[in-house]
């Protein structure tokens, strides 16, 4: 009896903490997986061997394996606070992002937004080359949450509007099938992709991708990983590349109602892959330049608006 009562107030919970989780959920596992395999091919012997020495033993290895390991604990009463650092709300069609203005969660708290998060947790990893944290930060951890930011962030609708919620309540038909904007892009283009050109096989389209975009990695790298000076990461340049793309590409002709087929998909795949190698080689090259050995990391600062990160001073 009183097992039974306990647990029909657990299933209340989750039933009220499911309603009251915030309607942005990021790439799906194939985009997130696709990103850091990507990124894996790319690292360098230094920030391989570290990746490695951080991923928890079930990982095989693999950081692929565990890059939706955000998505998954997200869910988790203990990592509620989580949930807004996996997008950024912009104002209403205003298609342009600033990190004072936008980069806080829903009660005004600042630095609560996946922009935030990049900067913590690759702060966190390069105060720490050695591997040992001194200032008690988990960081596998942060190699974790670093490696599924730096994909959400690329996802040109997690960088989307207040209003809609970046497309989670913009109701369309994906063929036939009724779904919302924001799902489209994390998960739709890319699973319509894969059973229509790949046999439903994930590692054919990323090796696709890799044909498309990274013949030459080190060209790509190079042209793609455009942080200003000597920055590590800088997530408010791919912040501002996204929501622009989602208001050239992904809002565009998908109004509430609008049954997106052929036309929406085969215009808009070329980008989600783009943004996918884009994704990977930026979280490669943040990684190789964290764990180079024998030279320190640049220091992880934006020249823009410093003053709005409170965590740089603590
Ligand atoms: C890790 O990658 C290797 C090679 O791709 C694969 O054989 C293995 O199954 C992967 N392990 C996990 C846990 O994903
Ligand atoms: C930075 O990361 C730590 C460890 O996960 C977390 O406790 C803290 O709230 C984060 N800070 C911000 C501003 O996201
Ligand atoms: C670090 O975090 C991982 C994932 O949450 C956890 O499995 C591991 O036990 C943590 N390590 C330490 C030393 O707390
Ligand atoms: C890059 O960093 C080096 C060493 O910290 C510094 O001397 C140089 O001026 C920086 N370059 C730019 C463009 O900021
Ligand atoms: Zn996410």
């Amino acid at each position: 009896m009183a097992r039974s009562a306990v647990s029909a107030r657990t299933w209340a919970l989750i039933l009220v903490l499911l309603f009251l989780l915030p309607g942005a959920l990021p790439w799906g596992k194939e985009g997130h997986y696709a990103i850091c395999k990507i990124a894996e091919g790319l690292l360098s012997e230094g920030a391989q061997a570290s990746v490695k020495k951080l991923l928890p033993s079930y990982a095989g290895g693999n950081l692929s394996a565990l890059c939706s390991w955000a998505d998954q604990i997200r869910h988790n009463f203990r990592w509620r606070w989580t949930g807004p650092l996996h997008y950024i709300d912009t104002p209403d069609f205003a298609c342009n992002y600033g990190y004072c203005r936008d980069c806080h969660d829903t009660t005004a708290h600042k630095d609560r937004c996946v922009a935030g998060a990049i900067y913590n947790y690759s702060a966190q990893l390069s105060a720490s080359p050695g591997l040992n944290s001194q200032h008690g930060y988990n960081l596998t951890e942060a190699l974790l949450f670093l490696s599924h930011f730096m994909g959400d962030i690329h996802q040109p609708l997690h960088v989307g509007f207040a209003g809609d919620e970046g497309g989670n309540t913009i109701i369309v038909r994906w063929f036939r099938r009724k779904t919302n904007l924001h799902h489209v892009w994390d998960t739709m283009i890319i699973e319509s992709a894969l059973k229509k050109f790949h046999g439903s096989d994930l590692s054919s389209m990323i090796q696709a991708i890799r044909t498309k975009y990274l013949v030459d990695p080190a060209a790509a790298i190079s042209s793609w990983v455009n942080c200003a000076s000597n920055e590590t990461v800088c997530p408010d340049t791919h912040a501002s590349e996204s929501v622009g793309l989602a208001c050239r590409y992904a809002y565009r002709n998908a109004t509430p109602g609008a049954t997106l087929g052929d036309e929406y998909f085969l215009s808009r795949l070329p980008l989600v892959e783009k943004r996918l190698a884009q994704a990977g080689a930026r979280l490669a090259a943040t990684l190789n330049s964290i764990f180079t050995a024998g030279r320190p990391p640049p220091p992880i600062s934006s020249p823009i608006e410093p003053l709005c990160r409170e965590w740089e001073q603590g």
